[in-house]
């Protein structure tokens, strides 16, 4: 018995060995900043702050080129900076994601962010249609509800300096909690709600973790505060998400509505008959995979998705939107003028107002070009592929450079400038394809992205109409803590 354990133990260890050797070759083969024994680049990515890190990893391209490498100890990480590499990998089916996305599990369980082969693939195939256009368009009276509860929560501070963060926030949080769950959570009014408080602190608490390699270990991680506070918190989020699934699932029996798997027609329907809005919690109780409905389970993983993956990614571009109204001014004039000259004032905002804004959907694009909300994604080879032509084993980290390819001035004139202009029809047609990809691309490209779009619209226009924008100090460099000043404007009766 014993021989036998040793000689499985003995295949174990040759086997990681083999694999450890065949990453090591591969890495060393890629150019990367001088590594050292054991612990590789670790303690050089652990002491860089969140401000500094994408120029550094930028800052590498110019040193070592398109492709480059980083030790985090044994762990083998490359960075991709060329359209073609990112076109692949992302494009790539036998890559997944990161394994330190799978902490997210606790939130999201099997959500589409973080599921992998057939039940993400059925999944996204069915959830596609939650975010079709009509779908969409029928959110935006709500969205715009929620802007307008936004204006009077600024207008009450009297144009004292604020970080619009928290307000922005709690504003998106309920946007995206009224429509995907059907639930007015009222964050904006009632900022001390225990479900607000429970979903900041678990974003934060998660992110905290995902970026520190330390706290990614189990063990070292259930030590921790943090770890008693994220549980605190999922268990008051994991209890809304049952009450509401169990209301909706009744409301929806007594209207005799959980046959519906058509969510376009739904949607609709909307327009016309059916007075309760849609939301994307009764797509996810009304289709079918297989002839089966999704268990329970499923669809609160899906709803904590899209809260997740929604809320701290358009909370944090509108920022950057208020941000770069109050430090380019010029801008800011332009957009209003674009306002006066299609009537927006009076208008009722919806997709098809929005249409007609060209110069907000320029403004938008730059801003998430130049502030890039998602800096890098990451996916992990799972067996033997080939990358820019470059071959690499299971076991290997590849960094797409989301923030490096928006900031490249192989691809735009000027890049650290903030020109809208450059997203013109005629000067994008320039642009190659997967350099500019806010929202990643391929098959996992980011499924709320026209939704998040919208939401952006809706609430820039609501503060253009009743704010101007101003920074209380434009030097500052910590966006998101700036503070600015939001001067009501007279004259609109809002
Ligand atoms: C400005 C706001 C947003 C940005 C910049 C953003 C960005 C991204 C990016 C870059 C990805 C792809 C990651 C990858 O390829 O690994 C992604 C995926 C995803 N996003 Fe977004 N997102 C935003 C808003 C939203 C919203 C509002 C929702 C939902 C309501 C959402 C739901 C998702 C989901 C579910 C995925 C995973 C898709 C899949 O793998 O099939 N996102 N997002």
């Amino acid at each position: 018995m014993s021989l036998v354990l040793i000689l499985i133990l003995t295949c174990v260890i040759c086997h990681f060995i083999r694999t450890k050797c065949k990453i090591f070759t591969i890495g060393r083969r890629i150019p990367g900043p001088r590594a050292l024994p054991l612990i590789g680049n670790a303690r050089m990515i652990t002491k860089l702050k969140p401000e500094t890190l994408f120029k550094t990893v930028c800052g590498y391209r110019a040193r070592f080129g398109e492709t480059y490498r980083l030790w985090l100890g044994p762990e083998l990480w490359v960075f991709l900076h060329s359209p073609e590499e990112t076109r692949e990998a992302l494009n790539d089916s036998t890559l997944t994601r990161p394994a330190t996305f799978q902490q997210l599990s606790v939130l999201i369980g099997n959500g589409l962010l973080i599921s992998q082969g057939k039940h993400w693939e059925t999944h996204r195939r069915v959830l596609n249609p939650a975010f079709h256009p009509l779908v969409l368009n029928s959110f935006a009276s709500t969205i715009a509800m929620h802007g307008d509860e936004l204006v009077v929560a600024l207008r009450a501070t009297e144009g004292k300096p604020l970080d619009v963060s928290h307000f922005l926030f709690a504003c998106i949080l309920d946007v995206i909690i009224k429509t995907s769950m059907g639930k007015h959570l009222n964050s904006l009014t009632d900022p001390h709600n225990q479900y607000t408080q429970a979903f900041h602190k678990n974003s934060e608490l998660l992110f905290k973790r995902m970026t520190n390699p330390l706290l990614g270990l189990d063990f070292v991680f259930k030590c921790t505060n943090m770890y008693r506070e994220l549980h605190a918190s999922l268990a008051v989020i994991h209890d809304l998400m049952n009450s509401v699934v169990d209301t909706r699932i009744q409301a929806l029996q007594v209207q005799g509505d959980l046959e519906l798997t058509s969510p376009s027609a739904a949607a609709a329907d909307d327009k016309g008959i059916r007075k309760q809005r849609r939301t994307l919690l009764d797509t996810l109780l009304t289709v079918e995979i297989d002839g089966q409905k999704l268990s329970r389970n499923d669809i609160c993983d899906e709803v904590n998705t899209f809260v997740f993956a929604g809320v701290d990614t358009t909370t944090a571009a509108m920022c950057f939107v208020l941000y770069s109204l109050g430090n380019y001014p010029v801008e800011q004039h332009k957009l209003i003028k674009e306002l006066e000259k299609h009537s927006i004032i009076r208008a009722i905002l919806t997709s098809d107002t929005l249409k007609h804004l060209e110069y907000l959907d320029l403004f938008i694009k730059e801003v998430l070009r130049y502030y890039t909300i998602v800096p890098l994604t990451g996916r992990q080879t799972y067996t033997d592929s080939v990358i820019g032509g470059r071959h690499y084993c299971a076991g290997i980290t590849l960094w797409i450079n989301i923030y490096g390819l928006a900031h490249d001035d192989c691809y735009f004139e000027a890049p650290e400038e903030f020109r809208p202009e450059r997203f013109t029809k005629t000067q994008s047609q320039l642009l190659p394809p997967n350099v500019f990809i806010p929202f990643s691309s391929g098959p996992h490209i980011c499924i709320g992205r026209k939704y998040a779009l919208l939401i952006m619209k809706i609430l820039t226009v609501k503060i253009l109409l009743n704010f101007e924008v101003e920074l209380r100090d434009p030097n500052e460099e910590l966006v998101l803590q700036a503070q600015m000043v939001l001067k009501a404007l007279q004259g609109f009766n809002f």
